[in-house]
Formats: C-alpha cells, structure tokens, sequence
C-alpha cells in the first residue's frame, strides 16, 4: 500500500510590529509611491528586539499541531527552513523540537533560502513516503531583519519577519504531494549574497564596518531571473505531476514582488482569483514566504478538498522550487484549534499572549 504524507495542520506567525512604506521613508531616501509601484510591498512585520527565530518557529508550529490535534511528544522530525537561525550553531530546528516538547523528534536546519520551504516539503514528503517516520513538521522562517543594512534603500524595503508551518502525517489515503521539482545554480552566488559571517569571510571589526554582515543584492539581476525561473520551475513540477496550468485551482507563488508574480500569471493566463497574493502585508518573508501564503489562502476559502495547489518559489544561491499538492484537510479545522490566529488571518497575536 502507497503511504501519502497528507498536510494536516497549518500555522503561521508573524510579528506584531508593522512597519510601513512611510517608516521606511524616515530612515531611507524612499517613498510609499516608488515601493508600491516596483513590489507591491505596502508594509511588511518586524520581530521584536527579545523575539527570536525559534520563538517564530514555535508560534507557527504550535498553532499547526492544534489544527491536527497532535500531541508534540508524537513527532518524529522537525525540519527548519531558514537563512537567519538564532545561531550558525546549534541547529534552530533542535530548539524549536525542544521548546515544542517534541522530545523524540529528530531535527535538521535547511538553507535554501526563499525556496527552503519547498525543499523542505519534498524532503518531509520522502521521509514519510519512505516509511521511516509518520509525522514531520515543516517550518519556513525568517528575522530577515537583522541582516539589513537599514541604509541600503535597495534592499532594506523589500523584506519581512515571519513564519509558517506545516505539519505531514503518514496516510494510506490519497492526496498530498503530485509532484515536484527543485533547482540550483551556483552561478547566481554574488546576486543575492550576505558576503561575511562564514568561513571565507569570518567575522571581523572590517567585516562588520563594512557591513558586510548584510545582504547584499543585484536587484535588477535577480529580477530578471527570477522572472524567468519562476515559470520553469512551475512547468516543471506540473510535468513531474502529469498535469497541466488548467489542472491547478489555487496557485501560491514566492511573494518576493509583485510584478515577478504578474508576469508569470501573464505567461500562463492565471487568472488573478487563482492567485494567492499577500506581500503587501508582509513583504519577502525568505523562507516563510510560501507557508505564510499557504496558511491566509486556506484562512480565505481560497482552498477546499480535492483541490490542487501549485506553490513555487526562488531564491539566493540561485535556488527553485516548485511543489503541487492535492490538499485534503478540512479548511474549518483551523476554527476549531483554540488559540489559533490562522483562523483570523491577522496574524496580531504577541509572544506575551502566545505564553498565556
Ligand atoms: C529591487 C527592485 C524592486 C528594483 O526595481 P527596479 O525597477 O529594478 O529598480 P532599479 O534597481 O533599476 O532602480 C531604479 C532606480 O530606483 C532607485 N531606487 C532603488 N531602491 C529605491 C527605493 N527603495 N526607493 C526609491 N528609489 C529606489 C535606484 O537607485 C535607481 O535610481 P537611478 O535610476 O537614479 O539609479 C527589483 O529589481 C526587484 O524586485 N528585484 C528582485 C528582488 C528580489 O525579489 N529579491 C529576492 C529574491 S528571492
């Protein structure tokens, strides 16, 4: 018998402080007009100074465990998609399994940027399918925040704070992953790039006055890739799934800017009530990016059993990934979970009242 690694429960997180086009325009020579026109970004969450990339993590898992009514002690891996973990060591997926209680669980960090998400639900779909564990939590997360140089007005107005999460269970009914792909090029390294802080650029005095602890980012370059990988990436994991555009009724793109996911909805003639779209609250949330979308699609009767998601996304590295799941969860279950902000899509829940 096929064992399917079904999504069962979702969640997400994102800070409670908003920062605005306008806040951005008291600290860089921008305006409201110029980010609104060239992303699409209207205001995007910024972590608190004590929040830190596993309190996210634990915020969206927590909810994603209710939605499934699974008891944290049950998981057997905990899979954490990030490029900003509270640490280069440990790994943040070892704390978050900890914090949850998730005492027998295995746990592993995954960089790949704005697609580790995706790379982390293949990788938590192989590990059910192979029948090695039932029951693996999926986690995109990001305090890209603290890795801005708040004086570059190329990048500093273009990314967010947030986490989403998923959890996979074992099942022998059908639904789950259809198909996938994901995708590297290397030769994409200088475009999107925190050049210092590893080991062929260690930590310095030169290194942080040159602030080279930040990221760094060819825009237009990347822009231009992006564009055109996206597509690939999503033609990709249709093939991989024997279906075709038409065969897809939600699509939930990378929210990295606006215009990227216009033209690929161009490109295919995706209709805009097909579209997930939320970066003008969040911005570009990296790796927590496409469960963050995932999570406020569901919360908006975008999603219903039987239907079949496309998500797709790219990031630093160059990296891609395209993922297409026939989900089977009933989306009400989120109103059921005490606690649990999915159910209002407004994620204003503080760590203070998360501890209660
Ligand atoms: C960053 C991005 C929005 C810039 O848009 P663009 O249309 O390419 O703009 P350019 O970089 O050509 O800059 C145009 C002008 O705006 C200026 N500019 C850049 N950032 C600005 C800002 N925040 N506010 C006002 N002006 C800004 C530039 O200095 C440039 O001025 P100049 O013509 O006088 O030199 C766009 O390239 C982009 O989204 N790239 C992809 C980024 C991305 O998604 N990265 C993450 C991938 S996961």
């Amino acid at each position: 018998m096929t064992t399917n690694a079904l999504i069962t429960g979702w969640g997400m997180y994102a800070p409670s402080h908003v920062m605005t086009n306008d806040d951005l325009a008291k600290l860089v020579d921008t305006n409201d007009e110029w980010i609104v026109t060239r992303t699409g970004i209207r205001e995007r969450r910024i972590a608190a100074d004590d929040e830190t990339t596993t309190m996210l993590s634990v915020n969206a898992a927590r909810d994603a465990l209710a939605v499934a009514g699974l008891d944290p002690a049950e998981l057997d891996l905990v899979i954490v998609a990030t490029c900003t973990p509270d640490y280069p060591l440990p790994a943040t997926s070892v704390l978050v399994a900890s914090e949850l209680g998730a005492t027998r669980a295995a746990g592993f960090d995954l960089q790949a940027a704005c697609s580790g998400f995706l790379y982390g639900l293949a990788s938590g779909t192989s590990f059910v399918r192979s029948g090695m564990y039932r029951n693996v939590l999926v986690i995109g997360v990001e305090i890209l925040s603290r890795f801005l140089d708040w004086s570059d007005r190329s990048t500093c107005v273009l990314f967010g704070d947030g986490a989403g999460a998923v959890l996979l269970q074992a099942s022998d009914q059908p639904g789950g992953m259809l198909g996938f792909d994901l995708f590297s090029d290397g030769g994409g390294c200088e475009a999107i790039i925190v050049p210092a802080g590893g080991s062929i650029n260690p930590a310095s005095h030169a290194t942080v006055d040159a602030r080279q602890h930040t990221i760094k980012m060819l825009g237009s370059e990347v822009y231009k890739y992006a564009t055109r990988q996206m597509g690939e990436s999503a033609l990709a994991a249709l093939r991989s799934a024997g279906m075709t555009v038409d065969d897809v009724d939600q699509f939930v793109f990378h929210q990295a800017n606006l215009r990227i996911i216009h033209s690929v909805q161009k490109q295919f003639g995706i209709p805009d009530e097909k579209t997930f779209v939320n970066i003008e609250k969040y911005g570009n949330t990296s790796a927590a990016s496409v469960p963050m979308a995932l999570v406020e699609a569901i919360a908006s009767d975008r999603v219903k059993p039987g239907d079949r998601i496309l998500m797709v996304a790219f990031g630093a590295g160059y990296t891609a990934g395209g993922a297409v799941i026939e989900w089977t969860a009933d989306p009400s279950r989120a109103l059921l979970a005490p606690g649990s902000q999915t159910r209002l899509g407004e994620p204003q829940r503080t760590l203070a009242d998360a501890a209660v």
